[in-house]
């Protein structure tokens, strides 16, 4: 256990190692505002954070950024453990979702309990304590079953990614899959003590759950001298229908949705190129003039184009005197493969990914 623990509270698709960002950040001069625009799990905020630079991240899932929020947090195992247990005390009654579904992914008293703390998270999640409950029990709440004590509330899941509700209680039932009792307060305690007990010292922040083509970056009043962030790759647009079960848990629908807006187009590669263009033009406005930009980016399998020409292409229309020093590919992406083989999806070719590194040059 160590300051970097709790950056892995709760894993997300394509999130990048938190590597990346540290690299790019650790030369930073003290103060630098550092900026995520698609800040996913928040790993440039976290990286910010461990360097003690202050950070703004920007994601449109409002799963991504209640688990950013977590990691931002300044809090303690025993308050986490506390607002927990008062959230478990009270005597509420509580709305149950039916369907087959839940009765088969978490044991009936595990979901009494699961239940209890999401509505009241839901009605207050302002306090450190309760955002970094939330994110703890956004990282537990799905997962494999382990031998010994338990890591996760469900019955057998990907932690990665949640199964659509019919084909998960197909699997389960043709393999006499049933969820176990799992002590609730017992594991937050446990997870508590892992994820908060070394925490690097509170940083100024600004986590925002938003659309970052509509986005004024001049709004929060700094300017940035490093943005290091990976959009979504072209192609892939089920940020939130993957993570449907966290997205019920902070407050959205008891079954899978498939229509999210403020999530980037991915119709062409040519009109994803210009999203991002009006992106990098807004930022260049809030940003220093010899501020650096760092992106990773890769393509996915089923979508035949070329990501470093989306990418490049995306600087060039931007025109706003951004200068693309380096390409370097960033070897392959493998990051839910693991995953995957638990859950019997097929398993596929890993991808390409590239960093590309620019400079702002004010015009
Ligand atoms: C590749 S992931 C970022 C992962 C992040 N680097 C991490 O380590 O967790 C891309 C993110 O872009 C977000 N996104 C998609 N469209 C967006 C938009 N219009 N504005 C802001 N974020 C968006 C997705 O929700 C997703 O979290």
């Amino acid at each position: 256990m160590d300051k970097t623990t709790l950056n892995a509270i709760c894993p997300y698709f394509t999130m990048f190692p938190l590597e990346v960002p540290y690299r790019q950040l650790q030369k930073a001069v003290p103060n630098t505002w550092v900026l995520d625009p698609f800040c996913g799990r928040g790993t440039t905020n976290y990286a910010a954070r461990l360097l003690g630079l202050p950070s703004v991240g920007i994601d449109s899932s409002p799963i991504a950024t209640a688990i950013a929020e977590g990691k931002l947090a300044k809090t303690n195992p025993n308050a986490v453990y506390k607002v927990c247990e008062e959230i478990l005390r009270s005597n509420k009654n509580i709305t149950w979702p039916e369907g087959d579904f839940w009765s088969i992914c978490f044991h009936e008293e595990t979901f009494k309990n699961l239940l209890k703390i999401r509505e009241s998270l839901l009605k207050d999640c302002k306090t450190p304590e309760r955002k970094a409950l939330r994110a703890l029990m956004l990282g537990i709440l799905h997962g494999p079953k382990n031998k010994g004590l338990p890591s996760y509330l469900s019955n057998q899941m990907p932690r990665t990614y949640a199964a659509k509700p019919d084909y998960a209680v197909k699997f389960w039932t043709q393999r006499n899959l049933y969820p176990d009792y799992v002590d609730v307060l017992e594991l937050v305690s446990r997870k508590a003590r892992h994820f908060f007990t070394e925490q690097p010292p509170a940083v100024d922040y600004h986590m925002i759950c938003g659309d970052s083509r509509e986005l004024d970056f001049s709004y929060f009043g700094v300017k940035f001298s490093k943005v290091v962030t990976s959009p979504p790759y072209y192609g892939m647009r089920t940020y939130v229908p993957d993570q449907w079960l966290r997205f019920w848990f902070i407050g959205g629908p008891s079954s899978v949705t498939y229509n999210h807006p403020s999530q980037m187009t991915h119709s062409s590669p040519s009109m994803f190129s210009s999203q991002l263009a009006g992106i990098w033009r807004n930022i260049s406005k809030a940003c220093e003039s010899d501020a650096k930009m760092v992106v990773r980016f890769g393509g996915i399998h089923d979508r035949k184009a070329n990501p470093k020409e989306i990418m490049v292409n995306s600087f060039r229309e931007a025109d706003c005197g951004l200068r693309v020093n380096t390409i370097r590919s960033a070897g392959l992406a493998s990051e839910g493969k693991r995953q995957a083989e638990q859950f019997q999806r097929p398993l596929r070719k890993p991808i390409e990914e590239f960093d590309f590194y620019v400079s702002f040059r004010r015009k």
